[in-house]
C-alpha cells in the first residue's frame, strides 16, 4: 500500500509534510501581497513627514519599542481603552514596523493628542515629574542633541526605494525642516501624530 511506504519511509513523511505546509503557509502568505487592505495606505494616512520620520527613528534607537507596543488588537478591552483596532493599511509607510511585543507601558498607537507638547517634554526629561508611580526611564539628553539635517533628506529617498511616495519636493525640502530642531521635538512631532487618523474611523 502507498500510505505505509510512506509511514515508514521517515525521509518520504519528512518532505511530504514540509510540502504541505508550504502549501499551508503560502495560501496564508501571498494574498497579502495583494489585498488592498494590507498594501494600500488606510484613509488619512500619509508618509511620515521628515520632522516626524527623524523621531520615528529616535523612537526605534532609543528602544521605546522594548516597552510600548503600538498594536491594538480587536477586543473590547483593547478598544475602549485606546480607540479603533490597528489596520495593516496604517502602517504601509513603516520600515521597520514598530508594533512591538511589549507592554510595560501603555500602548502608544492612538496617543497623538492626549497630553499637550509640553507635557510629553516634561515626561520625556524625567516621568516622575507626570507621574509620580512611573518607571520609565528618563531621556534627558534628547533635548540638547539636535537632528542632523544633512542625512534627513538621503533617508526620504531612501524610503522612496521601498515603495514611499515621497516626492521630490518633499526630498529636497527635508533638511529645512529638520535644520536646528533637537532630537526632543522631533520626538515630540512623532508621538503627537499618532493615531489621529483613526479618530475618524467607524
Ligand atoms: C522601561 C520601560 C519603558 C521604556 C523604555 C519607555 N517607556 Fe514610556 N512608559 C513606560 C511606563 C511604565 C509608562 C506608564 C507610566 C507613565 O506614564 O510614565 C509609560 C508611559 C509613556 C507615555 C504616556 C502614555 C499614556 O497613554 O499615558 C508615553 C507617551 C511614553 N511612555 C513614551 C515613551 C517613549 C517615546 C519612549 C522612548 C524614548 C518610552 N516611552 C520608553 C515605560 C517605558
Amino acid at each position: 500500500m502507498k500510505h505505509e511506504k510512506v509511514e515508514k519511509s521517515v525521509t518520504l513523511l519528512g518532505v511530504l509534510i514540509a510540502v504541505v505546509i508550504s502549501i499551508g503557509g503560502l495560501v496564508e502568505i501571498v494574498p497579502l501581497y495583494f489585498q488592498s487592505e494590507t498594501t494600500q495606505p488606510a484613509p488619512g494616512i500619509e508618509p511620515y513627514s521628515a520632522l516626524r520620520l527623524e523621531g520615528r527613528d529616535i523612537y526605534i534607537r532609543e528602544g521605546c519599542t522594548v516597552c510600548h507596543s503600538q498594536m491594538i488588537r480587536t477586543l473590547r478591552a483593547e478598544t475602549e481603552r485606546y480607540g479603533h483596532y490597528t489596520l495593516a493599511g496604517e502602517t504601509v509607510y513603516d520600515h521597520p514596523f514598530v508594533f512591538g511585543s511589549k507592554r510595560t507601558g501603555p500602548d502608544l498607537a492612538r496617543v497623538g493628542g492626549r497630553y499637550s507638547d509640553e507635557w510629553q517634554r516634561v515626561h520625556l526629561i524625567n516621568p516622575r515629574d507626570v507621574v509620580p508611580e512611573s518607571n520609565m526611564p528618563g531621556f534627558p539628553w534628547l533635548s540638547t542633541a539636535e537632528i542632523d539635517a544633512s542625512v534627513t533628506p538621503r533617508k526620504l529617498a531612501a524610503l522612496r526605494k521601498v515603495g514611499v511616495p515621497y516626492t521630490d519636493e518633499q526630498i529636497a525640502a527635508a533638511a529645512d525642516e529638520v535644520a536646528g530642531k533637537t532630537e526632543m521635538e522631533a520626538l515630540i512631532a512623532y508621538l503627537q501624530g499618532l493615531g489621529i487618523e483613526a479618530k475618524n474611523w467607524k
